[in-house]
C-alpha cells in the first residue's frame, strides 16, 4: 500500500449513471473537487468496496507537485473555484461587505447523501459549508440524473448579525474537463437566425460567453462545449454546461498554464443587485453539465431528463396553426373562423390567436399592457372565435406579452412608475415598447388577475407567452437599483402561479422567436418557439442545434408560406413539412389562400406527423457526420429500436453526384431492419433528381443495424433543398 496518501475512503465519492463518472475528492474540509467527469470508470471501489483498486488511488494518480514560481501547495479546482484555495481563474463566489469579505474560505462541516435504488451509487449530494471569518453559510447541491447529467447549484447566506449586507457580485460554478478536450463549440445568433455554431481551438485563457439582455437570449449559446478535436455527433469525446436560468447569465471555458481546464457557469448579476441583509440567502441557478461520446450521446443526457419530469408534455402534441404569419395584425372573426375551417380541414387540433386581439392593438406602436380584448375589432369578445374554433374540435390558445408594456397604453398612462427604469430616464425603446416591473407588487397582481381572467373566461388550453425586447437599464423605482434578478424571478413566479391556477395550461415559450430557451423557463412551459423564422433551410439548422438541448417534442415548427416571409426563399411544400415534421408540428400560413391540392398535401403531411409523434416524441434523437456539408441526416430511433425515421437533406448542391452514401446510426446492430422510403416524403420534386436503383424496390433493403450504422445506403440525388424521409422497421 503506498505510503503518505490519505487513503480515507469515506472522503470520496463516486457516481454513475448511464455510461457517467464523477468522482469527487472529499478529503480535508475545504470544498470538493473533482476528480473525473467523463466516461465511466466502472467499480474503483468505495464504502461498500473499500479494498477496491481505490478512489483514493485515482486522485493520488493525477495530484500535482509544486512548480517553481507558484504556491507551494497544490491548488486543486473545487465546484466553487476559490481565491483562498490559491485558484487565480474565474473565481466562484464574489460579492463583499462594504469591500471587506471579498475572499471566501469555506470549511465543510457535512456531506449528505440521498440514495435512490435505480442507480449503483448514491446520486444526490448536499455540502453543507461555513466562512465564519466572513460570516457566510454556503449549500452546494449536486446531483447526477439517472441520464448522467450533472447538475449543481449554490446558496449562499449572510450569517451577519449586524446591519452590514453582503453583496453577491457573482457564483460561478465549475467542472473540469480533461486536456484533451482541445477543441471549443458554442453557438451564437441574432432574432431571425439563432444558433449558429462557432468553433475554435481551446486556447489559454477565458472564452466567455455574457449575456446582459435580460433575457436568455437570441444570441444565447445554450451549451458551452468542450471536445476533442473534431468531435461530431457520434463520435469524439465531449463536454459541455448549460446555465438553467432566464436572465443574465454567462458561461465560460478556462485553460490555465498550470495545465487545469474549466467549463464554468452562473448567473450575471448586476451592480449591488443581490444584497443580502442578515440571514437573506441568494440560490444561483442550476448549471448543467452533461457528457457524451458524440453530441448526441450529450444531448440525448438533456432529452431523457426533461422526459422523465412529471410536467412534461406527454399528451401528444398536437397540430397547431397559429396565425401570425397568416394575418399579422389583419384580425376579425370573418377571416378568422375560415382560417380556422381551413385548419380543421387539414387535421389541425389546436388554434392559436396571434398578436393583436387587445385594446387598442392595431400594429406594434401601442396597446401592450391592456389585456382586455378589443371591442373594436371584436364587438361580442373573442367567444365567438372560441365557439368556432372548438366547434371544429380544436384546442383555442391565444398570444400575449406579460413582461411588456407599450409607453402608448393605458397602463402605462396610469403607472408610468411600473416601467424598468434607471437614472431619471426611460430605456431606449425596442419595437416600440418598454418592460414592466415585476417586481412592484401592483404591477404582477395586474398581471396576474389579467392572465387568469382571460384563462378562465375562455377557458385557454394554450397562452403562446411573448417577450420582445432585450433589457436595458432595468432599474426598479423609486431607488432605479438594478432589476433584472428580481425580474427573472418574478416571471418565473407569475408563470408558476398561473398554472398552479389552471393545471391544464399549456404554455409556450416565445421571445422574439428563441430568445427564451434554457431549462429554467421550461421548468414552468411546454414547448418553445424555436425562432420566427420558418424558412425550412434555416430551420434544418436553428432546429438541429437547438435540438442539443432539447428534445423535438418541446421546438414549435410550423410549415409557413410557399415563399418565406422572413428570407424571401421559395420551398416546396415537402420540404417545409418535412422539416416541420421533426418538431413539435405546426402551420403558420394562410390556409385560405393556399390551393385544394397544397391543402391535400398538407393533409397527408399532418396524417404522418400523427402517425409518427409517438415515436417522434420518445425516441432517441440521432445524426449521420456525413463529409459532404451539402447533405444532412438525422432522425429519431425508438427507445426499443425497432423502429426509425431519418430524413436526408440536401441543403445545396453537391459537388459530388450522384449523392453519397449514408450511414443510418442508433439501430440494435445485431437486429434486421427492412428499409425503405417513407411516403410523403418518399418523392421530392425535380427533374434532374435521380432514385438509387433501391429506392424503387417495394421491399427496400433488409440489412442490420450493424451495416446501416457502418456501410449505409445510397441517398437519392436531389435537387438542392429538397429532402426525403427513410423509414426502419425491425423485422
Ligand atoms: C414575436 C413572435 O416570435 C412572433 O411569432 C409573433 O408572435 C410576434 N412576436 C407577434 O408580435
Amino acid at each position: 500500500m503506498p505510503t503518505g496518501h490519505s487513503r480515507d475512503y469515506r472522503d470520496y465519492r463516486h457516481l454513475r449513471a448511464a455510461g457517467t463518472s464523477l468522482v469527487l475528492d472529499c478529503t480535508g474540509d475545504r470544498l470538493p473537487r473533482v476528480v473525473h467527469w467523463g466516461d465511466d470508470l466502472g467499480d474503483l471501489g468505495d464504502l461498500r468496496d473499500p479494498g477496491g483498486a481505490g478512489l483514493a488511488d485515482l486522485a493520488a494518480a493525477s495530484a500535482t507537485a509544486p512548480m517553481s514560481n507558484t504556491l507551494d501547495l497544490p491548488v486543486p479546482l473545487s465546484l466553487m473555484p476559490e481565491h483562498s484555495a490559491g485558484w487565480l481563474g474565474t473565481p466562484g463566489l464574489t460579492g463583499h461587505r462594504d469591500g471587506a469579505d471579498f475572499s471566501t474560505s469555506f470549511t465543510v462541516r457535512s456531506i449528505r447523501t440521498v440514495r435512490t435504488p435505480d442507480l449503483p451509487e448514491a446520486h444526490q449530494l448536499t455540502v453543507d459549508a461555513v466562512d465564519e471569518h466572513a460570516r457566510l453559510g454556503l449549500v452546494l447541491e449536486m446531483e447526477l440524473t439517472a441520464s448522467g447529467l450533472v447538475r449543481q447549484r449554490a446558496t449562499v447566506t449572510n450569517h451577519d448579525p449586524g446591519e452590514r449586507p453582503y453583496v453577491v457580485d457573482g457564483l460561478l460554478l465549475a467542472l473540469p474537463v480533461p486536456a484533451h478536450a482541445t477543441e471549443l463549440l458554442d453557438l451564437t445568433g441574432r432574432h431571425l437566425r439563432e444558433r449558429s455554431p462557432q468553433r475554435h481551438e481551446f486556447t489559454l485563457g477565458t472564452h466567455l460567453r455574457e449575456n446582459r439582455r435580460g433575457r436568455t437570449g437570441t444570441d444565447a449559446t445554450l451549451l458551452h462545449l468542450a471536445g476533442e478535436g473534431g468531435f461530431g455527433f457520434r463520435t469524439g469525446e465531449v463536454w459541455g454546461l448549460h446555465v438553467a436560468w432566464s436572465g443574465n447569465h454567462r458561461t465560460l471555458a478556462e485553460r490555465t498554464p498550470a495545465g487545469v481546464s474549466l467549463l464554468g457557469g452562473g448567473e450575471t448579476l448586476l451592480a449591488g443587485e443581490v444584497p443580502l441583509a442578515a440571514g437573506q440567502s441568494y440560490t444561483g441557478p442550476w448549471v448543467i453539465g452533461s457528457y457524451g461520446r458524440g453530441l448526441d450521446e450529450l444531448a440525448g443526457r438533456f432529452h431523457q431528463y426533461l422526459r422523465a419530469r412529471t410536467r412534461h408534455p406527454h399528451r401528444p402534441r398536437p397540430v397547431t396553426l397559429n396565425t401570425w404569419e397568416a394575418v399579422y395584425f389583419q384580425q376579425d372573426i370573418g377571416t378568422l373562423t375560415a382560417l380556422a375551417d381551413t385548419a380543421a380541414e387539414v387535421g389541425a387540433e389546436r388554434f392559436v390567436l396571434d398578436d393583436g386581439w387587445f385594446k387598442g392593438r392595431r400594429d406594434d406602436r401601442a396597446g401592450l399592457g391592456d389585456w382586455y380584448v378589443d371591442e373594436s375589432v371584436w364587438p361580442g369578445g373573442l367567444g365567438p372565435l372560441v365557439d368556432h374554433v372548438r366547434s371544429l374540435g380544436l384546442e383555442f390558445g391565444l398570444w400575449v406579452e406579460p413582461e411588456m408594456v407599450s409607453p402608448d397604453s393605458d397602463l402605462a398612462r396610469a403607472h408610468p412608475e411600473w416601467i424598468l427604469a434607471t437614472g431619471g430616464r426611460l430605456p431606449p425603446e425596442s419595437r416600440q415598447q418598454q418592460v414592466l416591473d415585476l417586481g412592484h407588487a401592483g404591477a404582477y397582481d395586474h398581471l396576474l388577475e389579467r392572465l387568469d381572467a382571460l384563462v378562465t373566461e375562455y377557458a385557454i388550453d394554450y397562452l403562446k407567452w411573448d417577450h420582445n425586447r432585450d433589457l436595458v437599464e432595468a432599474g426598479h423605482s423609486p431607488t432605479g437599483a438594478a432589476g433584472v434578478h428580481a425580474q427573472t424571478a418574478a416571471a418565473y413566479r407569475l408563470l408558476d402561479e398561473l398554472r398552479a391556477r389552471h393545471p391544464g395550461l399549456e404554455i409556450e415559450s416565445c421571445s422574439s422567436g428563441g430568445g427564451r430557451v434554457d431549462l429554467g423557463i421550461l421548468e414552468r412551459t411546454d414547448r418553445v418557439w424555436t425562432s420566427d423564422c420558418i424558412d425550412a433551410l434555416e430551420r434544418q439548422r436553428i432546429q438541429r442545434w437547438t435540438g442539443l438541448l432539447l428534445p423535438p417534442e418541446l421546438l414549435g415548427a410550423h410549415v409557413g408560406s410557399p415563399v418565406a416571409h422572413t428570407t424571401g426563399r421559395a420551398h416546396t411544400l415537402d420540404f417545409r413539412a418535412g422539416t416541420a415534421l421533426f418538431g413539435h408540428f405546426g402551420i403558420e400560413w394562410d390556409l385560405t389562400a393556399a390551393d385544394p391540392g397544397e391543402r391535400a398535401r398538407l393533409a397527408e403531411w399532418v396524417a404522418a406527423y400523427k402517425e409518427l409523434r409517438p415515436l417522434l416524441h420518445t425516441g432517441t434523437v440521432v445524426h449521420g457526420d456525413h463529409p459532404d456539408p451539402a447533405l444532412r441526416v438525422h432522425g429519431v430511433v425508438a427507445a426499443d429500436r425497432s423502429h426509425a425515421l431519418y430524413a436526408l437533406v440536401q441543403t445545396a448542391t453537391s459537388v459530388p453526384s450522384p449523392a453519397g452514401v449514408v450511414r443510418l446510426p442508433g439501430l440494435d446492430a445485431d437486429a434486421r431492419y427492412q428499409v425503405r422510403p417513407r411516403a410523403p416524403g418518399d418523392r421530392a420534386e425535380g427533374p434532374h433528381r435521380s432514385d438509387p436503383p433501391w429506392w424503387g424496390r417495394a421491399e427496400g433493403v433488409e440489412l442490420t443495424g450493424r451495416a446501416l450504422a457502418a456501410a449505409g445506403v445510397r441517398a437519392p440525388t436531389l435537387f438542392p433543398e429538397r429532402l426525403v424521409l427513410v423509414e426502419a422497421r425491425g423485422l
